[in-house]
Order: C-alpha cells, then structure tokens, then sequence
C-alpha cells in the first residue's frame, strides 16, 4: 500500500499533475507558454477591475503580452493530445474553428495594444474585455476545465 503512493507520488509530482515524458514536451511547453502569457494579461485586468488604471504600466503590460501571444501555437502538434494536457480532441479534429478562435484573439490583441497606447482608460477597457472574451471563447469550446 505505501510503495503503491509512493509511486504514485512519484509519477504525480508535487503539482499532482502527471509529467509530460514525451521528447520535446510540448505539452508542458504550451502550458507554460499559455501561464506566461496569462502572467502579463492578469495584472492589465486587475489594474482595471480595481480602478487602478495606470496608463504607463497598462501599455508596458500590453507591449509584452504581443512578446507572449505567439508562443503556445507551435506546439499544438499532430500526436500531442496526451496527459496531461487539458485541451480537447476539437483542437486536431475541428482545426478550422481552432485556428478561427486564435485568429479572433490575434485581432483582440491587436487592438488592445492600440487602445493601450492611447492611454485612455475607456478604450482600455473596451479592448481588454475585449480580449479576454477571445480567451474565454476558446476555453470554453477546446479546454477542459
Ligand atoms: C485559440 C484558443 C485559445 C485562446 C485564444 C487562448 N487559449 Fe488558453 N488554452 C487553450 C488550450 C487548448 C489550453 C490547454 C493546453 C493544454 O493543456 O494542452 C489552454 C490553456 C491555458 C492555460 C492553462 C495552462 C495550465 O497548464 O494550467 C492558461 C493559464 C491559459 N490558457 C490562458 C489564456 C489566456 C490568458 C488567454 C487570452 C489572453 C488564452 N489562454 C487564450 C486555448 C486557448
């Protein structure tokens, strides 16, 4: 019994998820592409949730997540539908609507680094929301919960 939690634990790691052991760990790798992004994109919706809008940070935060918005992508490869991934088999097999969701989010994002360099907090917020709705959309058709 406590080998078999041991090995378990083993398997598990400390986050409790399972390893990605593929070569490349591209699963690994567009989760932590996604968490990078998620790192810069949180605190620009925080600012704006808080009434605390400052112009200079929002349009820095903005100018990084276009450093940021490209990498999960690449690694959405043919075969990469393995735990732990938390993407849904629609990703491979509707891969027309996926691509159309990302295509939705590159404009969003577009437009949040223009309104963001206006330093207007109204179309601040009408981009961020903007954006986070591309997020949203996407998650709630191809990612499990
Ligand atoms: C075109 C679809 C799409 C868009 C747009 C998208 N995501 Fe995701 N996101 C996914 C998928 C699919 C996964 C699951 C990846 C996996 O586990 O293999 C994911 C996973 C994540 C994760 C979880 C990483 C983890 O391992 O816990 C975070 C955080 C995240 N996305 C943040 C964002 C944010 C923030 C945005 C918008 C700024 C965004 N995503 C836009 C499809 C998308």
């Amino acid at each position: 019994m406590l080998l078999g939690v041991l090995a378990l634990a083993g398997l598990t790691g400390c986050g409790g998820e399972v390893e990605d052991a593929r070569p490349g760990q591209p699963v690994k790798t567009r989760q932590l592409a996604f968490k990078e992004m998620l790192k810069v994109f949180e605190p620009m919706g925080t600012m704006l949730r808080t009434q605390k809008y400052e112009p200079e940070k929002f349009a820095g935060l903005a100018a990084q997540l276009m450093t940021k918005r490209d990498a999960p992508w690449p690694h959405f490869g043919a075969g990469t539908n393995y735990p732990p991934t938390k993407a849904k088999e629609g990703v491979w097999s509707q891969a027309d609507q996926f691509e159309r969701e990302r295509q939705g989010f590159m404009i969003a994002t577009d437009e949040l680094l223009v309104a963001a360099q206006t330093k207007q907090l109204a179309d601040a917020e009408k981009a961020y929301f903007k954006a986070y709705d591309t997020c949203q959309s996407c998650h709630k058709r191809f990612k499990e919960k």
